[in-house]
């Protein structure tokens, strides 16, 4: 590893973790005092004392710890500091479709139709029987892999991502980065999931490759990611709505801020190569939306194949099947939270539009409609908060 993605002054956090983490060693990859310089031309910061322990008692999950990637505040887990040039430098090639989303957006939703427009398009290909995550890879993954979770995923031999790993990749040493390893050596037209941004993925990316940007209005992500967030033990968040939408407002979650990752898709919207995507709109006339896709990837799919997809990705068939990992029913149950799985939903909860309205406060809607104001302004976006 580069001398300057850990350098003197390492420190541990002290603070006991609960439940699924509760064995693991404080991290040791939280930097203090030391800025690490990308290839990108960021800057990745530590955060502060303070505010690591505070994100640490709210996210006992997120034993890593975060960086803040400058310009742009874009909060990272510390493990992406070992990625960071490796993604920039990713070579994509010119069949590629990239799906870009902030978390909770409807990115497996659209990695599925994608991949199904693609490659399915009369659903008889057995190989969409593997879970989503499989089939399209998730570039970035390994950042997510923490603590004892990383430990699990890559000593034990049943796990159907390692195996899958070893059969695209022999040879390979998953501590290279699994996702990365995986997603160059997929062959084909490859739909890649990635909830990073443009700055910091390789400058080229539109001159080179599709991307398709799928963005939700914040109140619904708002509710879907608090969910994942306490479902999820690598959040396992703690506490209550309030404070989640603090966390947001504030741009202190996981791969935000938010409006920098709609901002930085937004402005590139007229570009030949991206098509934006609305979860909304995809909801509302998944027919409109699937055309202008067929279009935009050049699938030229039958209205037949069309309404075939649209059927095979619905809400209902992807929450029959459950295949959002390629993990084992009993490495599931470890990662997720059970006890909100079964009173709240698994990954595919509601799929709906305008569920916050079941949700969230008046004040906790006036402070996201506040904080909206003040990062739309003048951006002419205008999101459906129902249909
Ligand atoms: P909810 O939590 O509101 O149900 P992502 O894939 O970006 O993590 O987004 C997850 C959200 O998309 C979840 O939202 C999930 O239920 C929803 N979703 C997944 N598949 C869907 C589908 N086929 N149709 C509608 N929503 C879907």
């Amino acid at each position: 590893m580069p001398s300057h993605y850990r350098g003197e002054g390492l420190r541990s956090t002290g603070r006991q973790t609960t439940q699924f983490y509760s064995q693991v060693a404080p991290s040791e990859v939280l930097q203090k005092d030391m800025a690490t310089q990308l290839k990108s031309g960021h800057t990745a910061e530590p955060l502060s004392d303070e505010d690591s322990a505070r994100i640490l008692k709210d996210f006992p999950g997120q034993v890593d710890g975060l960086v803040r990637v400058q310009p742009g505040g874009w909060i990272l887990p510390t493990p992406y500091l070992e990625m960071a040039d490796k993604i920039y430098d990713f070579k994509f090639r010119e069949s590629d479709v990239v799906v870009m989303t902030h978390p909770k957006c409807g990115t497996t939703w659209t990695q599925d139709l994608l991949w199904n427009m693609v490659h399915n398009p009369n659903i008889d290909n057995p190989a969409a029987e593997e879970a989503v995550n499989g089939r399209s890879p998730y570039l970035e993954v390994d950042i997510l892999l923490m603590g004892k979770m990383k430990e699990m995923m890559l000593s034990d031999t049943s796990n159907p991502m390692l195996k899958q790993f070893a059969e695209l990749c022999p040879g390979a040493n998953p501590a290279d980065g699994i996702g990365i390893q995986m997603a160059a050596a997929t062959p084909g037209i490859r739909i890649i999931k990635s909830h990073l941004t443009f700055p910091l993925l390789p400058p080229d990316l539109l001159d080179t490759t599709k991307v398709v940007y799928v963005m939700r209005n914040p109140k619904d992500m708002c509710i879907s990611y608090n969910h994942h967030c306490r479902m999820a033990r690598f959040h396992d968040f703690q506490g209550n709505m309030d404070l989640f939408v603090d966390y947001l407002t504030n741009d202190e979650l996981f791969y935000g801020p938010y409006w920098n990752h709609v901002k930085e898709g937004w402005k590139r919207r007229d570009h030949p190569r991206l098509y934006v995507l609305f979860f909304e709109n995809l909801k509302a006339d998944p027919v409109a939306e699937v055309r202008e896709l067929d279009k935009f990837l050049g699938t030229d799919l039958t209205e037949e194949q069309m309404t075939k997809v649209i059927e095979h990705t619905s809400f209902d068939k992807m929450k029959a099947r459950d295949a959002h990992f390629p993990v084992t029913e009993e490495m599931k149950k470890k990662i997720l939270n059970q006890e909100v799985v079964q009173n709240e939903g698994g990954f595919f909860r509601k799929g709906q539009v305008g569920d916050f309205k079941n949700k969230l406060t008046p004040a906790q809607e006036s402070k996201i409609d506040a904080w909206t104001k003040m990062n739309t302004e003048g951006m002419d976006i205008e999101f459906k908060y129902s249909i």
